[in-house]
């Protein structure tokens, strides 16, 4: 696997259409509040955007795409609704697992799977493996994803496979590869539906430079025009990674440190 540059290390090419995309999917219980349904009619509803953005991305040519299903704080919710999001997790694993292959689409989960049920890490596994070739897109599901988790996990690897390592001696090279996205560049745009400006524990390492988007548009009602509006915003953006502006227009595509 080769090793994705660290923004904090080097300045990364930008592109216009941003290559990993990261979403905090939030405002399916007031959706459905809205409309005097339960709040789990927002989660089916949440999954029918998902499904829509997901081929967005392909098709504008994104190649990562990443989204927050399930915090590991959300444990903290009512168990009816926990419940309902590990059979909603299940039921669409199993029945989208075969198009997402079909589309040329690589389905990755981050997070501590060993709190779920088993028939849902044995269909993380399979699902993984099934759709392993796929090029046009990798598509990542946070679930039981925290930020801090990642960190630690990531430094409780790179400890494991290097145990003679000091303290001193820890650096941003040996530890990015221990992180659940590794196998990732680090993402160029996060976008939060649902009106709230908090990153909620998801990607805290790699955010480091990431262009941050708010809507208060609520997840089950973000659309390709949406994801659209989102990526015109996010081509307006200087990205100086620590620069000033005129040393952008000396050097736009700078990779030196
Ligand atoms: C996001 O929608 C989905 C999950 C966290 C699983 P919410 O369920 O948080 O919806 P709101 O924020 O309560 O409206
Ligand atoms: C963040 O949404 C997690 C997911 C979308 C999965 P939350 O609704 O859990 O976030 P808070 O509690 O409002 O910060
Ligand atoms: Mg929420």
């Amino acid at each position: 696997m080769t090793q994705h540059i660290s923004s904090t290390l080097l300045v990364p090419e930008v592109s216009a259409i941003p290559r990993h995309v990261a979403i905090i999917m939030d405002g399916n219980g007031r959706w459905a509040s809205k409309r005097f349904m339960p709040r789990v009619a927002g989660h089916s509803e949440g999954l029918s955007a998902v499904r829509k953005i997901v081929e967005e991305c392909r098709r504008l040519g994104v190649e990562y795409l990443t989204v927050f299903a399930f915090s590991s704080e959300n444990w903290r919710r009512p168990p009816e609704e926990v419940g309902f999001l590990m059979k909603l997790f299940l039921k669409s694993l199993k029945s989208e697992v075969s198009k997402l292959a079909e589309n040329d689409i690589a389905l990755k989960l981050v997070g501590d799977l060993s709190r779920f049920d088993p028939s849902i890490q044995e269909m993380v596994r399979s699902s993984e493996e099934l759709t392993a070739a796929c090029k046009s897109l990798t598509f990542t599901i946070a679930a039981n994803y925290g930020g801090r988790w990642d960190i630690l996990q990531a430094m409780q690897g790179c400890l494991r496979a290097n145990p003679n390592l000091q303290a001193e001696q820890v650096t941003e090279e040996l530890l990015q590869p221990h992180l659940a996205m590794a196998y990732a560049p680090e993402p160029d745009l996060f976008i939060r539906t649902g009106g709230e400006q908090r990153v909620s524990n998801f990607l805290l390492w790699q955010l480091a430079y990431t262009e941050l988007y708010f809507t208060d548009v609520l997840w089950p009602d973000f659309d390709e025009a949406q994801l659209r509006q989102a990526f015109e915003w996010f081509g307006q953006r200087e990205r100086r990674f620590g620069r000033t502006s005129a040393q952008l227009i000396a050097q736009p595509m700078s990779d030196v440190a």
